[in-house]
């Protein structure tokens, strides 16, 4: 397991809990959640097992997992094996969706570590991440709940559809806020509603499944416009994952758009080459680039998006029962937008 990338200063060490702290309200949840994910492996092929694991083994933050099980606490404060059980599903879910994204950004570093596709290849990348989605569902069955299934149906359908829709905009440097808002919405919020609304559905209190979903959603849409903000001012090292991938595979994420329509007006010459670079994908003068980006005042725009997205995600919390276990959420978005302090 790692931690959560910070960028952090020392001031905001005070006001800020860290990653470890969030996960000790559920320390025991936590564990042994952890193990389930590993122990939910059991495939008769080697080569599957190998893969998986390597994946697993490599670490992440257990985000979502950790957002299932403070949810289930959230309502009733006891151990549910169930509410485990769903949450090590998820990481499985999440795990799957890596290691297929990491074969269409061809990316060779995840979680510090070669990623399945730059240690196999593409193929088994895609066959091992179908494997896992699969086996997830397997083990979603055995919960007997019809509510639950739907959920996870409707968000895997979607969490798919997110990934096309924004392959289909890739090298289109006309893509707007909107087109970004709708693929980030599909590719990462929709599994952070799974892990809030799959915490109701399992313990009867489908009446809060409203302000869980906009918690999930409005949560999701800030992690992933830090993450892709990240991707032009973060640190490799860190982060566990190459950066600027995002701009060399011609991708326009927010920070691209935005500085692609401020750059427009105030010098013809940066949006033309930044434009040429999203349509091709050719980089040749990345850093430039990069530096680009950072100059047309876009990161900036994606920390206030951010904010508003963190803030939407809070409000939602605010309807729920208040508890530790609130408090923890709550804190958790707050450490999701400190990464970009
Ligand atoms: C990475 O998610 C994918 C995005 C939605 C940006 P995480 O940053 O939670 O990845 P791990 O699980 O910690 O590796
Ligand atoms: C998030 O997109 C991936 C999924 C939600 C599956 P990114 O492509 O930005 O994720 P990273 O940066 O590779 O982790
Ligand atoms: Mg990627
Ligand atoms: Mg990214």
């Amino acid at each position: 397991m790692t931690s959560i990338p910070s960028h952090k200063t020392d001031s905001m060490t005070q006001s800020t809990p860290n990653y470890a702290d969030i996960q000790s309200i559920v320390a025991d949840d936590f564990e042994i959640m952890d193990k389930q994910v590993f122990g939910n492996l059991n495939s008769k092929v080697q080569l599957v097992m190998s893969v998986s694991q390597h994946v697993i083994n490599a670490g992440g933050k257990r985000m979502r997992p950790l957002i299932t099980l403070l949810c289930a606490r959230m309502f009733e404060d006891k151990p549910s094996e169930k509410a485990m059980h769903l949450a090590a599903i998820t990481e499985m879910l999440h795990t799957a969706t890596l290691v297929h994204d990491d074969v269409i950004d061809e990316s060779g570093q995840r979680r510090g570590k070669p990623t399945a596709n730059a240690t196999w290849d593409n193929a088994t990348a895609v066959l091992v991440g179908d494997y896992l989605i699969a086996r997830a569902f397997n083990l979603l069955v055995g919960f007997q709940s019809l509510p639950l299934l739907q959920v996870f149906s409707d968000g895997t359908c979607d969490i798919a559809e997110g990934e096309v829709l924004q392959l289909q905009h890739q090298h289109n440097p006309a893509a707007t806020e909107e087109d970004y808002l709708r693929i980030i919405d599909g590719k990462t919020s929709r599994l952070f509603m799974m892990a809030t609304q799959g915490a109701a559905i399992l313990q009867d209190r489908i009446e809060y499944m409203q302000a869980l979903g906009d918690f999930g959603q409005h949560f999701g849409n800030a992690f992933q416009i830090i993450d892709d903000v990240l991707d032009y001012s973060g640190d490799s090292e860190v982060m566990g994952k190459n950066l600027g991938d995002d701009l060399a595979e011609g991708k326009p994420t927010l920070p691209t758009i935005k500085a692609l329509e401020l750059l427009k007006d105030s010098d013809i010459k940066g949006y033309e080459q930044l434009r040429v670079a999203v349509q091709t994908g050719k980089t040749p003068n990345a850093e430039q680039l990069i530096e680009l980006v950072r100059r047309s005042g876009s990161l900036d725009y994606c920390k206030q998006r951010a904010w508003e997205e963190t803030k939407l995600a809070q409000q939602a919390l605010s309807t729920l029962p208040d508890n530790r276990y609130r408090t923890g959420l709550y804190q958790l978005t707050e450490l999701a937008s400190a990464r970009l302090l």
